[in-house]
């Protein structure tokens, strides 16, 4: 039995992960419902597609009962909303709950929906996730302080835990009306789509990455986050000195 869904509703088509998703949706024959607040960035192409609909909204400021509206039928909704994390406003701009706000509100839109069959729930989510209870086992001591570190300065790391902790702590895996699957991939890179395995569970750890890390990029990362946190430390410690001495 095929269990590849009919419609989909998607949010955040216009993206990086996003746009990919919608490119292969309608590549395989799927009815695709988008929300996208920039339908100017869909390729031509793709704006074209009959299978498409496109629906020319911010998430955040779409009323509950139209986000229902336009989850009902769909078998699946996938979210791949992100902050612009190449730029300091999308990293520390507003809102910065917004994959965790969306996330718990499509869920609650299909739980009042109550629909016949559970809908299937995608959340692209990323690598610096936890699981609780400290289930991912392949995680040491030191990546753990660095990620909880991350979470505190890095509001998208923050948000996309949020969401997750949303879904495993108030969804649960036993659901009637949502199944969701949260997808942590290691940073990606462009191109055309390659092999890949789906595992359970981690199996990389941040600082022994897999194959669609681009180690360079991440490292370089990693330097000038520490470099940041180190100059930050010293200004507070100038600081608490001018005002403690
Ligand atoms: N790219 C990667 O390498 C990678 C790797 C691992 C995990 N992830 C995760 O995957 C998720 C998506 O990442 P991405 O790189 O694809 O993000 P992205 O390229 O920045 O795209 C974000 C998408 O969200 C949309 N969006 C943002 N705010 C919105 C709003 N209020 N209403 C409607 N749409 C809104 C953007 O629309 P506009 O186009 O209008 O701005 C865009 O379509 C993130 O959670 C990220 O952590 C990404």
């Amino acid at each position: 039995m095929s269990t590849q869904p009919k419609q989909v509703l998607l949010l955040g088509g216009t993206g990086r992960t996003g746009g990919r998703v919608l490119q292969q949706l309608l590549e395989r024959g799927v009815s695709v419902r988008a929300i996208v607040r920039s339908p100017h960035k869909l390729p031509a192409a793709i704006a074209r597609n009959r299978l498409l609909t496109v629906i020319e909204s911010s998430v955040s400021e779409l009323a509950d009962e139209d986000l229902a509206r336009y989850i009902d039928g769909c078998d699946a909704v996938i979210s791949c909303l992100g902050h612009h994390t190449t730029n300091l406003s999308g990293i520390f701009g507003k809102p910065r709950d917004l994959v965790a706000e969306a996330t718990a509100r499509v869920c609650r839109a299909i739980e009042t929906l109550r629909p016949e069959h559970p809908v299937k729930f995608v959340l692209m989510s990323s690598v610096s996730v936890n699981r609780p209870n400290r289930l991912d086992s392949r995680r040491g001591g030191l990546e753990r302080a660095v990620l909880w570190t991350m979470r505190g300065v890095v509001p998208p790391a923050k948000d996309n835990q949020r969401a997750a902790d949303f879904l495993c702590g108030r969804v649960g895996t036993n659901d009637r009306f949502v199944q969701w699957v949260a997808v942590r991939p290691d940073t990606l890179c462009d191109g055309e789509v390659c092999e890949y395995e789906l595992h359970h569970g981690l199996v990389d750890g941040l600082f022994k990455p897999g194959k669609t890390y681009d180690f360079m990029r991440v490292r370089r990362y990693w330097i000038a986050l520490s470099v940041l946190l180190a100059i930050g430390s010293l200004i507070l410690l100038f600081y608490l000195e001018q005002v403690l001495l």
